[in-house]
């Protein structure tokens, strides 16, 4: 079904294209896959699990019942039959009363910072004390692109053709939104002037705390303390903790910061950062703030790249940089509880050959919500994957004083380990994985998925990252040790096993694995964001899908027969990526981030889209969209 208001863009669906097992066997070797389960369920391994988990379990077929639709490159978004979808807010549109209408070419850094920002990534709704008709909802706004937010403006050279209001507005565009919503008439709606109300921008004043606060490399002239600093960067997938405050990830800064890294003292570690291998200076900032520039501020780097907290109730509190779970590219923060409460946070490092990483914390999750939990995030061990080729994986923590983590290393305190995370788990011997995005433990049955979005650049494969030239990414699965008390997220090694291999399996040279039952629509590449349905079943946003360049939504089972059969649900507008699937309403909406609609239009032959206005006069702008079906049921079902 369109979107509302979208009837002309109405793509019918591609039905029963479902290819024949026969042609698919070479490339398909589900059936490992699924005796491996069957062992493990034989052996009681997962059989608490299975007991516990909702999942309606398909004899054949999988369980999601919506018609597959096709991936298409339209103007609008493309929705199985049955569904709908609504914009609930867009960029530009006003959080307080006094703010203006959304207007680019007058748009002034006071009034963006009061508007909802620029291209969402991640997004959590909270409720709102008890009443099931209000809630919060958390947006990350990951970057600018310029030559979409106004017309004269080019994609390359925006850095120098922008005014520097257009550059300051850039950097009140980019952060966060926290926004009270509320339903009315069965719709979720913003309230706008809310006291909830709040955008988190590049010039926040925010915290830093935990081992690193305070080192010397966090030191800058404007903050000799070491312990202030302003604002967040690349802020791209996130979490949400049990006390009910949002982690959001800064995930990698290179390409904002100008100068040369050659000249900063410490240029090693802006290596070990990519700072030589990235864009330089990309929007312009270090016009308007010179602590972006390498030359002016060589530490100016070092206070970025971690993990934030910001308690969405209190529009007042002070976003906290935590330090104890490490400084890299963060994609997300999933997390989830240990079975003696401890809170556990799953992090990938989203970059070609980087790691997965683990935080436990020191201490259980106290009852009393935020104010109860205001610095668990301080104290706890950061961890590393090492995948074994037996199927076991072991966490190595990055301990200072532990292992290679010594003075003759070059590591004097855990301030240093976790400055320098990347070079911390080099010494220890990580396992290099091919791009970690999406990284989350099932609620349902406790095991973990991560999705590896791609790496061409591999040429050695080993058993977790198992094709040379990773052209299209794949999914993994983790098995924490299953206790009495649910499964042992806090345990020293876990098992894993292969859950799916992208690309198109009737292809051979992709050497894809998935359901032999796949859909010539049901395959994808580049796995990034994923969600799961109160039922358990897999939701799998694609970043850079292949061979179109046209990305989408897909859905797939993790139990029974539908386990590794993908299906294409949603496709979002051209040049648009979906982000952050998120379940409310007990599975009957779908939230879903539409971040960077038109993008790319010109390189990847998309059709160009001003969606979701379609006023020529004005450009297209990220939105969330709240996805439910005309019957009521839950979404999938
Ligand atoms: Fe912001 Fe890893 O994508
Ligand atoms: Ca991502
Ligand atoms: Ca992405």
């Amino acid at each position: 079904m369109p979107a509302e208001g979208l009837e002309d863009m109405r793509i019918s669906n591609d039905r029963g294209r479902t290819r024949p097992y026969a042609k698919r066997t070479e490339a398909a070797p589900i059936g490992s896959l699924i005796s491996r389960r069957t062992v493990l369920i034989g052996m009681g391994a997962s059989a608490a699990s299975l007991a516990a988990c909702k999942t309606p379990v398909a004899r054949e077929g999988s369980t999601l019942a919506f018609r597959e639709i096709s991936l298409m490159k339209t103007p609008g978004e493309v929705l199985p039959e049955g569904y709908r979808s609504r914009i609930i807010i867009r960029w530009g549109d006003a959080l307080f009363d006094d703010v203006p209408d959304f207007e680019p070419a007058t748009l002034t850094p006071d009034i963006a910072a009061r508007q909802f920002g620029v291209n969402n990534d991640f997004l959590a709704f909270l409720p709102l004390g008890d009443d099931p008709s209000r809630g919060l909802l958390y947006a990350n706004h990951e970057y600018p692109n310029p030559h979409l937010m106004w017309t004269g403006l080019s994609e390359h050279g925006a850095a120098r053709e922008m005014t520097d209001n257009q550059v300051a507005v850039t950097m009140a565009s980019v952060g966060g939104s926290v926004v009270e919503f509320r339903k009315s008439e069965g719709n979720w709606q913003a309230v706008r002037d809310s006291r909830y109300n709040r955008r988190i921008t590049a010039t926040t004043p925010m915290r830093i705390s935990g081992p690193a606060a305070g080192h010397p490399k966090l030191q800058t002239q404007a903050d000799p303390t070491g312990t202030r600093v302003l604002g967040t960067l690349s802020n791209c997938n996130g979490g949400v903790t049990p006390w009910g405050t949002i982690l959001t990830c800064e995930e990698g800064a290179g390409e904002i910061f100008g100068g040369d890294w050659q000249s900063a003292p410490d240029h090693a570690l802006l290596k070990r950062y990519y700072y030589d291998d990235t864009d330089n200076d990309r929007w312009g900032w270090t016009r308007v703030a010179p602590r972006f520039s390498l030359e002016n501020e060589p530490n100016e780097p070092n206070r970025y790249e971690w993990v934030v907290e910001i308690d969405p109730a209190d529009p007042t509190s002070t976003p906290v940089k935590r330090t104890a779970l490490g400084r890299f590219a963060h994609e997300g923060a999933s997390t989830t509880l240990a079975p003696d409460g401890r809170v556990v946070v799953y992090l990938g490092d989203d970059w070609e050959f980087e790691y997965c990483y683990r935080f436990v914390s020191t201490h259980p999750v106290r009852p009393g919500g935020a104010a109860a939990n205001r610095d668990l995030l301080d104290d706890g061990v950061l961890s590393v994957a090492q995948f074994e080729a037996n199927g076991q994986l072991k966490w190595v923590p990055l301990v200072f004083g532990q292992g290679p983590l010594i003075p003759e290393n070059g590591f004097h305190s855990q301030g240093d380990v976790l400055i320098n995370t990347r070079s911390a788990a080099d010494l220890v011997g990580a396992t290099p994985m091919d791009s970690p995005e999406g990284f989350a433990p099932n609620p349902v049955t406790g095991t973990v998925i991560i999705a590896l979005t791609s790496n061409e650049d591999r040429r050695d494969p080993d058993p977790a990252n198992p094709r040379a030239n990773n052209r299209f990414g794949h999914l993994l699965e983790l098995r924490p040790p299953q206790t009495a008390n649910g499964r042992d997220h806090a345990a020293d090694t876990f098992a894993w096993e292969v859950l799916a291999l992208c690309g198109d399996p009737a292809i051979p040279d992709h050497a894809a694995r998935l359901h032999p039952a796949t859909s010539s629509n049901g395959w994808f590449t580049d796995p990034d964001n994923i969600g799961f349905d109160p039922a358990g079943r897999l939701w799998i946003c694609t970043d850079g899908v292949q061979p179109s360049g046209h990305d989408g939504l897909y859905a797939m089972d993790l139990e029974g027969y539908g386990r590794a059969l993908p299906k294409l649900f949603y496709a979002p507008p051209a040049g648009a990526e979906c982000c952050s699937p998120t379940f409310i309403d007990n599975g009957a909406t779908l939230l879903l981030g539409i971040q960077h609609p038109g993008e790319g239009a010109a390189s990847l032959d998309l059709t160009p889209t001003r969606w979701p206005d379609f006023d020529p006069a004005r450009p297209p702008r990220p939105s969330i969209v709240a996805i439910t079906q005309v019957s009521g049921l839950p979404v999938g079902d």
